[in-house]
């Protein structure tokens, strides 16, 4: 959540952290602000609520320049969006952006108010630089005043802070919150996420958690939690990690739902022989742990949540092992049963989210077998925490609501229920007709987005709807929440998710006239009972738009819209039932004018509690 940019260099910084917040916005974008350290030693400030665009407006308008600075967008936490709550905040020489909660701030706030600071937002931030600050006039440098101050905060959190009296020099700290290290020549970096940085530069060190970093012209120094100082590997990116352009697309989302085809190969390529799953792709241990697993706990938020739901129903019919899964906010602060032998799994677009990694460090205090993260971002700290990993190839994606992540994340849950299933019983046949199915699912997602035109049409009758119901029986009611989720994340609509069999339960008594009413009904062994409910959908008048290869068993009607979708093997209809879903989203939020990739309220990666 939030994003941080902070450079030190021998040339003015402005641009380079602009260009940096524009790569962050999908991180927050209620407001951004940059302070630099003038040539004559002064703090210039711009601050802006709303996107970075609104921001630079007011750069253009009284430019600033630096060799020193921090820039930082915002998702509100402590405040609402406001230009005196916007980063980065000061206290006379100090600037500071943060990202993160500090949970303490009250009373460090009461204590800084008592010596006479004067606060003017309603941020947890402010303390930060106030308190900074105060250690400074106390006769610590700009280095040990960080330190200190940081040793006094209580919560999740990743800053970044400058001092006018002390130009080419930054000091920034992580715990709780990514932050890493770009290396140029003579100039140094920092941010939370490495796409900030691409611009200038390919040589990154990973902050880890609790680690302190000083940087000057000439290069930086690095400290652990208890102030030893540390060497982390220097990693060198390539072009693969870079952030894309929307490609012709009008937006990032519509370029990332046709990107599925591409990246779900990428994702199965040297996963998969023509028969088999190379369970090597889960780390060179994988093997051994595999052969032990009794049993599979996974915990995800969001889209990812999904992702886990839909494998529970694999892992638990395919492979025949027990499967909990549950969102990770809940997970962290319960107590929970282990069953000996439960392999913990995590999944995660970003590999930041913040209860996810709480969720894995508490479970890493329980007797877990071993921990397995499916991941889309390499050295995220999930994927450093994890035994076991496995890396969808999604590539950067940008788009606030998931979307090949998800598709990514469900292949290769069904590669690991295949690799597990194989010590359960699975028979070698039934390994090789899924392995086929998968190899071809690139194919049939490219079909599948052959809807396209359809659903644009489709998309005009949501236009003055207010609610939708989404439906599914089986492995597919997750789906349906997925399909669920999208909607009311790009369009507003308020979408909710039944499996079909709980609706004569209480949401019956929602449908009429006003209410669509989305199936997902591929020909599997439910289909006639979710029929049956879906006759009793159309009996109170409500508006159905079924997802189905089986046309004729839904026959078009005022009442009623078919969406053809091909007929596919069971075991990949939610990879392939997920395209129609995430493109009716799409379209209803361009009939409502929405914003797509920037959808009020929500971030991509959520690295606060
Ligand atoms: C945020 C995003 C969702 C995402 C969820 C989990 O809420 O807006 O799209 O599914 O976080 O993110 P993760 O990176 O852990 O998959």
């Amino acid at each position: 959540m939030c994003g941080i940019v902070g450079a030190v260099a021998q040339r003015n910084v402005t641009g380079i952290l602009i260009e940096g917040l524009k790569r962050l916005e999908y991180r927050g974008y209620d407001s951004a602000g940059v302070a630099l350290i003038e040539q004559n030693g002064d703090l210039a400030v711009r601050k802006a609520v709303g996107k970075v665009k609104a921001m630079t407006d007011k750069v253009d308008a009284a430019p600033v320049s630096g060799t020193t600075g921090i820039a930082h967008t915002r998702w509100a936490t402590h405040g609402k969006p406001s230009e005196l709550n916007a980063h980065p905040h000061t206290s006379t020489h100090i600037a500071v952006v943060h990202n993160g909660i500090i949970e303490n701030h009250g009373a460090l706030r009461e204590a800084l108010k008592s010596k006479g600071y004067a606060f003017v937002s309603e941020t947890d931030t402010e303390v930060i630089a106030h308190q900074i600050e105060d250690l400074i006039k106390q006769g610590n440098n700009l280095k040990v005043a960080t330190q200190k101050a940081v040793a006094m905060f209580e919560g999740a959190y990743a800053i970044a802070v400058i001092d006018t009296r002390r130009p080419n020099e930054l000091a920034a700290c992580r715990s709780g919150s990514p932050l890493v290290l770009g290396l140029g020549i003579e100039e140094n970096f920092v941010a939370s996420d490495q796409m900030a940085l691409r611009q200038v530069t390919d040589r990154f060190v990973f902050l880890e958690e609790g680690d302190f970093v000083y940087l000057t012209l000439e290069g930086y120094s690095l400290f652990n939690e208890q102030g030893e100082p540390v060497e982390r590997p220097v990693k060198q990116l390539t072009d693969e990690h870079v952030v894309a352009d929307k490609g012709g697309y009008r937006h990032f989302m519509l370029k990332e739902i046709f990107e599925q085809p591409a990246v779900l190969s990428r994702t199965l390529q040297g996963r998969i022989s023509k028969t088999r799953v190379m369970e090597q792709a889960f780390g060179a241990d994988a093997e051994k742990i595999f052969d032990q697993v009794k049993g599979v706990q996974i915990v995800a938020c969001g889209t990812s949540y999904h992702a886990g739901l839909v494998a529970k129903y694999w892992l638990e019919s395919i492979a025949g092992l027990p499967c909990n899964v549950e969102v990770a906010s809940e997970y962290r602060y319960r107590r929970v049963f282990v069953s000996k032998d439960t392999l913990f799994i995590t999944i995660s677009q970003s590999g930041e989210t913040a209860d996810t990694l709480a969720a894995l460090r508490e479970a890493k205090k329980s007797h877990y077998l071993a921990s397995l993260v499916i991941c889309n971002a390499p050295n995220s700290s999930l994927v450093r925490e994890s035994d076991l990993v496995f890396m969808t190839q999604a590539g950067p994606e940008i788009g606030v609501a998931s979307t090949k992540a998800f598709t990514t994340q469900l292949v290769a849950l069904q590669l690991l229920t295949i690799a597990l299933g194989r010590r359960h019983g699975l028979a070698e046949q039934t390994e090789a007709d899924m392995v086929g199915s998968l190899a071809s699912l690139p194919d049939q997602i490219e079909t599948a987005l052959g809807l396209d035109d359809t659903i644009k049409h489709v998309s005009e009758k949501f236009a003055d709807k207010h609610h939708a119901l989404f439906l599914g029986r089986g492995v597919e009611y997750p789906v349906a929440m997925e399909g669920a989720l999208k909607l009311k994340e790009i369009s507003y609509i308020h979408a909710e998710s039944y499996p079909a069999g709980e609706l004569k339960h209480g949401p019956l008594a929602l449908v009429d006239a006003n209410m669509p009413i989305v199936a997902v009904a591929p020909n599997n062994d439910l289909m006639e009972k979710l029929k049956s409910n879906l006759e009793e959908v159309q009996a109170r008048g409500g508006k159905l738009f079924v997802f189905s290869d089986q046309a004729d068993a839904f026959p078009s009607s005022e009442e009623v819209t078919v969406i053809d979708v091909q007929s596919v093997p069971d075991t990949i209809a939610p990879m392939v039932y997920t395209i129609p879903l995430q493109l009716l989203s799409y379209h209803v939020a361009i009939v409502k004018g929405t914003d797509v990739d920037q959808p009020r309220n929500l971030a991509k990666s959520v690295t606060v509690e």
